[in-house]
């Protein structure tokens, strides 16, 4: 088993919702965080109440997509800490609509979905983890460090209609624990950097928040734990895939029982 306390993680979305509780839950545990979010406000609020805990916190504001800002997020992590033992590329974003909608009267389409709003959330919640991970990896592995890198999928991965976007992302984290857990036996580091995911049902965050009240009533009605996941209770999955290493290459659900039917 590994030990949290000294262990550093690097936290993309850290500023907010699963992101920050899991940074919160990490110093409690000893460990120490280098959070990064595109909103620098988030950021310094998030710095405060981690270093209000006694928690050792460096930020770096910036935007998963930029290649630059993936390898400082991660040279922020070497210079200030040392090494880097946890990665978790929380950062993510929604952007639901149907990917065609008929008009009701005339049957014929009159709205899809742009190729902008189909992009955005790819170029985050993909292209973002793939630059995050890459950078990290690479640093891990050069300065020796052993740990965990661990996705965020979602139960969206299954398909959820109004989510074509989205799902495709979430489908993707699922996957690449398998990829990279290949690879990294292949060049012999399986043993010292693993790959996992967890995948949450809803969660109480803004993201979930802020969603049309019916449509969350809706939902909550296929929960038998009657709640949205609490973000603490993701965070101790994260943390638990972190200490114990028999957990390697696959996607761990965290969904309350969610009953997941093909409507998504
Ligand atoms: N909330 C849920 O029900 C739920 C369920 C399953 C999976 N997830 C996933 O968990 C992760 C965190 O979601 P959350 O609910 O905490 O959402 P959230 O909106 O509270 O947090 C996401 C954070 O990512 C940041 N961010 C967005 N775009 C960014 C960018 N380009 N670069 C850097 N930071 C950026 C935001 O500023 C925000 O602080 C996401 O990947 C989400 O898809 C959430």
């Amino acid at each position: 088993m590994l030990e949290i306390k000294d262990a550093v993680a690097v936290i993309t979305g850290g500023g907010s919702g699963i992101g920050l509780s899991l940074a919160k839950y990490w110093v409690g545990k000893g460990g120490k965080v280098v959070l990064a979010d595109v909103a620098e406000d988030g950021l310094k609020k998030a710095k405060a109440e981690i270093e209000a805990l006694g928690g050792a916190v460096a930020i770096v504001a910036g935007n998963v997509t930029r290649e630059e800002d993936c390898a400082k997020l991660a040279d922020t992590a070497i210079e200030r800490f040392g090494k880097i033992n946890l990665v978790a590329p929380f950062a993510g974003v929604i952007k639901d609509g149907m990917m065609v909608s008929p008009d009701k009267e005339t049957g014929k389409v009159t709205r899809k979905m742009s190729l902008k709003d189909f992009q955005f959330v790819i170029d985050i919640n993909l292209t973002g983890v793939f630059l995050t991970i890459r950078e990290c990896a690479e640093r891990m592995i050069n300065n020796n460090c052993s740990g965990l890198i661990c996705l965020v999928s979602s139960t969206g991965s299954l398909g959820t209609a109004g989510q074509i976007n989205y799902s495709s992302t979430k489908a993707a984290m699922s996957v690449i624990p398998k990829v990279l857990t290949g690879e990294f036996f292949r060049r012999g580091f399986s043993d010292k950097i693993r790959v996992a995911a967890v995948a949450p049902g809803y969660v109480g965050t803004d993201m979930v928040k802020n969603m049309n009240q019916t449509a969350l009533d809706k939902i909550l009605e296929n929960v038998p734990i009657k709640r949205l996941i609490e973000p603490e209770e993701v965070a101790s999955l994260v943390c638990e895939i972190y200490r114990n290493e028999a957990l390697a290459g696959d996607t761990y659900f965290i969904h309350g029982g969610l009953r997941m039917s093909s409507k998504g």
